[in-house]
């Protein structure tokens, strides 16, 4: 009786019927774009993956190249961290649990005996934990004798949090936004340096969604991205939230890619986004399992549903493009990319998103140092 309940409470919210209606047109809304382009672009939109041999990323200064990814525990991090580690990445696994940690480190092993594997518990909601991770980060490539620089970062980690959660620290007054966005923007920051020291072309991979299409709200300041402006609604707005992470994740890549071209020590420096589709994943953890069991069973239906392995492609291709390939948003796998939504090539929107998240990271380094929590800016 608890569970027919839930499911129909779940079920008579209007952001239950926002997942169900708009994101299902917004992923087929994808996939038409894609066979459209494959039959009348001119342009070509596939990037060939370049192995580790003739790649970017390997020469005798980096015998093998440093590729952390984020939410390496479960689904696509989980794919990703393996598809990368076959490649001949060492790859750095981060996760928020020990436990699954371990976990995903002897399932990579079972699989691939050679796989050079490293993991670490971060919190990406908190900015003491991101600080944390730069420093043993950089303890440990140090202790193993490593060249000090990261060549390639993935920010997969996400989460689609049903109800409100509030975390420990003050910039983030939403889980969601502080995990899917504010982590990825505070993550990339605060490893800058170690991209910019690397001496091979190096890369961040942000994931993104289908769904940031459904965004058509304009607005990134503060109160925004926070997270105070969703909290004043009367129900909780997690599919709006959720969208509008993914588009801010875009918008924040696409707005480092132009920058990177004017930094002249970042010129190796390339961003790239990437867009799984739909894949079965624990991604909707928190939505009663009937109802997620019903929206896998209806994607499949629809032939959009992926498991993680197919689903990674995106990711990899993203990861593997040649070095030239910058502010792409890749998508439907095979090396093809298309362009996201029309919102998020607009810079004026992603200026205020960039501006927005560096006074919150400022404030946030403020706060560490203040509060003693870690060594804070000792190298930029
Ligand atoms: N599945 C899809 O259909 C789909 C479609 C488009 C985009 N995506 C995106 O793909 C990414 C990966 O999602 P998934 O589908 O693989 O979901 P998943 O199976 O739920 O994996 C999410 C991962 O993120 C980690 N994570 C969550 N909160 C974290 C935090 N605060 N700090 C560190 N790690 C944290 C989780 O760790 P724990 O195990 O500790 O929770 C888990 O490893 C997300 O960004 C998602 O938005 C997914």
């Amino acid at each position: 009786m608890e569970v027919v309940k839930s499911v129909v409470s779940f079920m008579c919210n209007s952001e239950f019927w926002r997942m169900a209606v708009l994101w299902s047109f917004s992923l087929i809304f994808s996939y038409l774009k894609l066979f459209y382009e494959s039959l009348f672009s001119q342009e070509s939109k596939f990037q060939p993956r370049c192995s580790l041999k003739d790649s970017i990323f390997s020469t005798a200064l980096v015998a093998r190249p440093v590729c952390i990814v984020t939410g390496a525990t479960s689904g696509l991090g989980a794919a990703a961290a393996h598809a990368l580690s076959n490649e001949g990445f060492y790859v750095v696994l981060v996760g928020r649990s020990s436990e699954l940690l371990s976990k995903a480190i002897s399932e990579i092993k079972s699989r691939n005996h050679d796989a050079c594997l490293k993991a670490f518990e971060v919190n990406l909601s908190s900015f003491v934990s991101i600080l944390e991770f730069k420093h043993s980060l950089q303890q440990w490539l140090q202790d193993s004798n490593m060249h000090s620089s990261v060549q390639l970062l993935i920010n997969n980690a996400g989460i689609l949090a049903t109800s409100r959660r509030f975390t420990c620290e003050g910039y983030d007054d939403c889980r969601m936004l502080a995990t899917n966005y504010i982590g990825a923007f505070c993550l990339t920051k605060v490893l800058l340096p170690l991209l910019e020291s690397s001496p091979v072309p190096c890369r961040v991979v942000n994931v993104t969604s289908f769904t940031h299409r459904n965004v058509s709200f304009r607005q990134a300041d503060r109160e925004t991205i926070s997270g105070k402006f969703f909290m004043k609604s009367k129900d909780y707005p997690y599919a709006r939230i959720y969208e509008y992470t993914k588009l801010c994740i875009l918008l924040f890549s696409y707005e480092l890619h132009r920058k990177v071209g004017l930094m002249k020590k970042s010129q190796h420096l390339s961003i790239v986004a990437a867009d799984p589709g739909a894949v079965q994943t624990n991604i909707m953890r928190e939505i009663p399992s009937p109802v997620s069991t019903m929206a896998f069973a209806a994607m499949k239906l629809l032939g959009v549903l992926q498991s993680s392995k197919t689903g990674v492609s995106a990711i990899v291709d993203a990861a593997l493009a040649p070095p030239d390939v910058s502010g792409v948003y890749f998508f439907g796998g095979k090396g093809r990319s298309l362009n996201s939504s029309a919102l998020s090539y607009d810079a004026k929107l992603a200026k205020d998103l960039w501006d927005a998240s560096c006074n919150l990271f400022e404030e946030e380094q403020v706060a560490a140092q203040r509060d003693g929590n870690c060594a804070v800016g000792n190298d930029e």
